[in-house]
């Protein structure tokens, strides 16, 4: 099996790194972009010549013509925000016809799976974990209950039929745990079951698809959703999303082996962000988490909540995802800064810590232990910078202390929104890797 040539892209941190703006540039270079895990709790926003394009549950690569995507089994799909993401999409003259695949293995979300969400963060109370509201956790919740609907179970909508009973056990269900009115099970059925006749045409066995597309030696990019922070098993539990947003999520929610991955790109942003509840050390106060905010636009992309603003925090860039390499994003919102933090490891009692401590508890009890370098405000900027050698030399000092802390090389510096504001290290493994092994953009496949 050709095996090179093959690309993980995953979030660092805790979501919203900026990997739409990524996958969208490394596209031309693959065949397939296939995303993994999640939802349309994801917002990617892409923004090509000033016109913004924000994608939720459709990897990014759609943007560009000759790329086919596939969304995995891994992933949770709201039939409905699919459509709509495909209409939009249509409306802008990007056709998606014969491009997008969606495996009939994936698991549905349907309006109860939201209903139910909501009653369990209203349960919480005080520890609601700040979701996205779009039903991805009770969508997983069914999966692994076993007692969840997947993509291709739309496809036998008689009544009577499997779809039938299964809508009918788990709004039963519904109405018994949630307050208010109750949900009509046959509404529910016969929307879900309307589906069918347009989802079909995209629907796959995409393991199979993908296994031949790297059998053939085509290209493909593995897309992650959210970050390393928010995956269930290696985040801040319990405030994480509801799937393996590292490494392993790629293999599982895809259906290919390890050895297809030829490489991993972690995306980090040059400081830290987080939307919902949960523990986050390196927080800026009000103040200063106000200022990256304006200048970072650091607002969610799915659900338009202020993002919590704070330190590059180099401990939360795990080990867990094997990166290969890393690409930095949004350098350029730091221009403004005349000194800047990196936290290096968390004080908790007489230790410190170089890795996090499992439990929220003792996540609460850690102080961060920061370096402070010098900032670059004054001394020239790094917004729409595209050759490193233009960066002012606190900027590159950033850069290269970032990278021995994280133990991975930056390969792609992002400094700006734009496509075009963007530095590719030749040298570095992403770059020597896109040189030699992947057909450069507009090329021919
Ligand atoms: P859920 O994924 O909607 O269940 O939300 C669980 C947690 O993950 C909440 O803190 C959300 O804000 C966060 N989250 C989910 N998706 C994203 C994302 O794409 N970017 C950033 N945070 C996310």
């Amino acid at each position: 099996m050709t095996v090179t040539g093959n690309l993980a892209v995953l979030g660092a941190q805790w979501g919203d790194e900026g990997k739409g703006k990524i996958v969208d540039l490394l596209s031309p270079a693959f065949a397939v972009v296939a995303r993994s895990q999640g939802g349309h709790n994801a917002g990617h926003t892409v923004i090509v010549g000033g016109d913004e394009f924000i994608l939720h549950l459709i990897p990014s690569g759609i943007l560009h013509p000759g790329v086919t995507c596939v969304i995995g089994n891994g992933v949770v799909v709201d039939p409905a925000a699919l459509f709509a993401e495909i209409d939009q999409l249509h409306a802008r003259g990007l056709d998606t016809t014969g491009r997008l695949l969606v495996s009939s293995r994936a698991h549905v979300i349907l309006p109860y799976h939201r209903d139910i969400e909501a009653a369990a963060e209203s349960r919480l109370g005080a520890q609601r974990i700040g979701t996205t509201s779009r039903g991805i956790g009770p969508s997983y919740e069914h999966k692994a209950g076993r007692f969840g609907i997947r993509i291709g179970d739309l496809a036998d909508g008689r009544p009577g039929g499997r779809l039938a009973g299964l809508i009918e056990a788990n709004v039963g269900e519904r109405n018994r745990t949630v307050a208010g009115p109750a949900l009509d099970w046959r509404s529910v059925w016969q929307d879900a079951a309307r589906v069918w006749e347009r989802l079909a045409p995209l629907v796959t066995d995409t393991s199979r698809y993908l296994h031949d597309a790297l059998e053939a030696g085509r290209p493909v990019l593995f897309e992650g959703a959210q970050g390393t922070m928010l995956d269930i098993d290696h985040g801040t539990y319990p405030y994480v999303t509801s799937s393996n947003a590292t490494i392993g999520g790629v293999c599982t929610g895809l259906g290919v082996g390890p050895q297809a991955i030829g490489g991993v790109l972690g995306i980090v942003k040059a400081y830290t962000t987080r939307v919902g509840e949960g523990p986050f050390p390196t927080e800026l106060d009000e103040a200063g988490a106000e200022r990256l905010r304006a200048w970072g636009r650091e607002y969610g992309a799915s659900t338009g909540r202020p993002r919590r603003c704070g330190w590059f925090d180099a401990v939360g860039v795990l080990r867990v995802n094997g990166m290969t390499a890393l690409a930095m994003t949004k350098l350029d919102v730091l221009d403004h800064l005349d000194e800047l933090r990196i936290c290096t490891g968390y004080r908790r009692g007489g230790e410190v810590l170089i890795d996090p401590p499992p439990t929220i508890d003792g996540l609460a009890a850690c102080e961060p232990v920061y370096e402070t370098l010098p900032g670059w405000a004054g001394a020239g900027r790094t917004a729409g910078v595209t050759d490193e050698r233009d960066l002012p030399a606190a900027a590159r000092a950033y850069l290269a202390r970032l990278e021995a802390l994280s133990g991975a090389p930056v390969a792609i510096i992002s400094t700006g929104s734009d496509r075009g504001d963007t530095i590719v290290r030749r040298d570095s493994p992403v770059g020597r890797w896109l040189d030699a092994g992947a057909p450069a953009a507009g090329q021919a496949r």
